[in-house]
């Protein structure tokens, strides 16, 4: 089985690659991976039957040959991250959607079989405190330049399976933490404020809410998908993991034997998301997909312990971050 990994060396295709190496011996593994700032070949060094092709998705001449050579190719790439977005978008329309696009067109060159990995975000927000949760037939309401583009990406996917008959898959999955994750993201950066001293900081009030999954749990749902998903459909993957960011906050400060209230709130991001929550029966009827982490604490315990343990893995971009959200004010 040859796969091809897009986004490889980011957070969740390198836990991807890592998982995929151990569960199937006889898989072969070609990583495509711009190697942005989010990218870390360090992430997936040194592991056999893995190479790593650095690349633009959106270059056709480049994802070409390599979804030829695949027998299935699983789209990580992505800019990820809604800071960022709200900042600077272009980015993201080129990577996210003319990406996803360039990779659409080989695929339907090559009849290479495709899983595209998207969010939970494209279905905009819920209200904190309502029953309902998102459900995979919900409309496409994304509220920021990056939920947008990854909505514009999953459409792009829906029309070429219905007009061009690609074989594609796709998932959309809520918050994910655990190890190899770019620390400007919430969880990976109070873990790293904590380890060098500084107060957590929290958006606005911190009532928001994530419905927070382990990364390793994100990818056993991909594989199952994979495997028996039918064509054309969309997942939701989830595991029932809702939290407020206060909550997080305070179990995270727990871990560090730090006071609850030994945070700061600062200024609240624009558009804010209020909350996300994912209706997982589809997956779960269909596939029988069941996560491995069913407690938060215990996969946050694993998580803080890695980043503990693998500073020489984050400690080289950690100024340069919190350099940026210092010019914001957050
Ligand atoms: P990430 O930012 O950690 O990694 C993205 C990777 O894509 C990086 O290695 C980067 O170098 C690479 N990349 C960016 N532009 C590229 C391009 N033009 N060509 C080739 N490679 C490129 O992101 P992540 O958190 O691992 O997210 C992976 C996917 O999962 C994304 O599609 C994201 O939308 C989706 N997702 C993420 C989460 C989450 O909580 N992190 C939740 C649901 C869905
Ligand atoms: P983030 O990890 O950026 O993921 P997403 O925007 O995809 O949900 O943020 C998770 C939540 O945490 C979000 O509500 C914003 C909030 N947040 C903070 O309160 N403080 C922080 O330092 C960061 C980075 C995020």
């Amino acid at each position: 089985m040859r796969v091809l990994v897009t986004g490889g060396a980011g957070f969740i295709g390198a836990n991807f690659v890592h998982s995929t190496i151990a569960a199937y011996p006889e898989a072969e593994v070609t990583v495509l991976d711009k190697l942005t700032y989010a990218g870390n070949p360090a992430s997936i060094e040194g592991l056999e039957r893995v190479e790593l092709v650095v690349g633009d998705i959106a270059d056709a001449d480049t994802v070409d040959p390599l979804v030829k050579d695949a027998d299935i190719v699983v789209n990580f790439a992505a800019e990820s991250h809604n800071d960022n977005s709200l900042r600077d978008p272009y980015p993201f329309i080129r990577t996210n959607i003319e990406g996803t696009f360039r990779i659409l067109e080989a695929v339907r060159r090559h009849g290479t079989r495709l899983h595209h990995i998207s969010t939970d975000e494209v279905y905009g927000d819920l209200e904190i405190g309502e029953p309902r949760k998102f459900q995979p037939g919900d409309p496409y309401i994304p509220s920021s330049p990056y939920s947008s583009s990854k909505g514009a990406s999953d459409l792009l996917v829906r029309a070429w399976v219905r007009s061009f008959g690609i074989e594609a898959t796709i998932s959309n999955c809520s918050n994910n933490y655990g190890p190899y994750q770019h620390i400007e993201k919430f969880i990976p950066r109070t873990v790293t404020n904590l380890i060098d001293g500084i107060r957590p900081r929290l958006y606005g009030t911190g009532e928001q809410v994530r419905d927070w999954i382990h990364v390793l749990d994100h990818n056993t749902a991909v594989w199952d998908i994979i495997h028996k998903g039918r064509i054309g459909e969309t997942y939701l993957i989830g595991a029932d993991g809702e939290l407020s960011n206060l909550d997080v906050t305070k179990l995270i400060l727990a871990e560090f034997g730090r006071e609850p209230d030994d945070f700061d709130h600062v200024a609240d991001r624009p558009g804010h998301d209020q909350r996300y929550a994912i209706d997982n029966s589809k997956l779960v009827e269909e596939t029988g997909w069941e996560p491995h982490f069913k407690d938060f604490s215990a996969g946050l315990h694993d998580t803080v312990e890695w980043y503990k343990t693998h500073e020489e893995w984050w400690r080289p971009q950690k100024e340069a971050v919190e350099a940026k959200y210092a010019k914001q004010g957050q």
